[in-house]
């Protein structure tokens, strides 16, 4: 049965169609990422966002084919620019740091430490805009003062170990913007900054997305950076995406208990709540163990019988954008009462 209802095609520089991630364990084969189909659209914001180890971070490597051995990916289709990717190349995609480029929670696994900070961006440059050695250079201190080095002359001879968690993530992003991606893959850009390098962080990204028009998909665990900074949010659970739909109505009106519990965790979002969890009590399945029926229903508060039975598929609420896989959304007649596994 297919987790996922088809979507509608739409003018986009990312789609992703039934992607999943499997890893080898000793109980079999774990698939930890599930099903999951999103599109991104030109200039788009989009946020991912969900607990530790619901597969984020597995979603966008698998787009920028960089998932580690023995991890293998499958999907209907990977997307980019209008052309289908190839899933099993070993050849770095040509496309990748260039119409799609990615930094990362840890800017150092993205910085090679070993060389110059300047050989780095203008390698770039060089190799995918075909600029002479002057030109890359000068436009290499055009774009590390654009993402707030202080004296990007200086910057570009430091190794990456010299500077500072914020410093280095700036240089990341500075390569990333390099080639003025279509869609730049943010993953936890500022969870290891202190909270004023996050804003600037996060005011940057926002800068480069409206010059260049570029796409964003921004993920986070923090539903609150992810709200201010997208138009339309994904929510993962245990591998799958549970809803989807613009940020507005996806924060005003969650469809899926997760989504409401979510939220809770947010202080300054939690006001307009219809019906609130007081928490996330226990936790999630281990990442890639098959559980029947719903994955949420041991933590959800509107469980009944046959959310332990039957999983629900990921569907478009009436006429709405948006998707949501759970019994209860739109079913007026739902118990509002935990029933427990029967
Ligand atoms: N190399 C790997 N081998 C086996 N399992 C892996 C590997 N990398 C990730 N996983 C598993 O896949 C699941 C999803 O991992 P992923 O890193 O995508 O989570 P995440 O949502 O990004 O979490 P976080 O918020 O902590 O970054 C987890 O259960 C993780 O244990
Ligand atoms: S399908 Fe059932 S258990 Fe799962 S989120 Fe919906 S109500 Fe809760
Ligand atoms: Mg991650």
């Amino acid at each position: 049965m297919s987790l996922v209802e088809p979507m509608p095609e739409i003018d986009a520089v990312v789609v992703v169609d039934s992607l999943s991630v499997t890893f080898p364990s000793d109980e079999g084969a774990a698939e930890v990422v599930r099903g999951v189909s999103f599109s991104v659209g030109k200039g788009q914001r989009i946020g991912l966002v969900g607990e530790s180890g619901s597969g984020k971070s597995l979603t966008a490597r698998a787009i920028m084919q960089l998932i580690p051995s023995p991890g293998t990916v499958s999907a209907g289709e990977i997307r980019v620019a209008g052309n289908s990717a190839a899933l099993s190349t070993s050849n770095a995609p040509q496309w990748r740091g260039t119409t799609v480029a990615m930094i990362t929670q840890d800017p150092l696994s993205s910085l090679n430490p070993l060389v110059r900070i300047g050989v780095q961006i203008t390698e770039m440059l060089r190799h995918h805009l075909n600029y002479t050695r002057t030109q890359a250079r000068a436009r290499a201190v055009e774009l590390l003062s654009a993402v707030g080095i202080p004296n990007p002359p200086r910057t570009l001879r430091q190794f990456p170990s010299v500077l500072s968690g914020g410093m280095r993530q700036r240089v990341a992003l500075a390569i990333a913007i390099s080639c003025n991606p279509s869609l730049l893959i943010a993953d936890e850009p500022t969870t290891a900054l202190d909270v004023t390098i996050q804003a600037q962080v996060l005011d940057l990204l926002e800068e480069m997305s409206a010059t260049h028009h570029s796409a964003v998909l921004l993920i986070s665990h923090d539903l609150g950076v992810v709200a201010n900074f997208c138009d339309e949010i994904l929510v993962m659970y245990a591998g799958r995406i549970v809803e989807s739909g613009p940020t507005d109505q996806l924060i005003e009106d969650p469809l899926h208990p997760y989504t409401t519990a979510l939220l809770t965790s947010v202080p300054s979002m939690t006001e307009a709540l219809p019906e609130r969890l007081a928490s996330i009590a226990g936790s999630p399945p281990v990442g890639g163990v098959a559980v029947k029926g719903c994955a949420f229903a041991p933590r959800c508060a509107l469980a009944q019988p046959e959310c332990f039975e039957d999983e629900p598929v990921l569907r478009q609420l009436d006429v709405s954008v948006r998707r949501v896989a759970c019994h209860a959304a739109g079913n007026a007649t739902w118990p509002r009462r935990f029933q427990g596994p029967s």
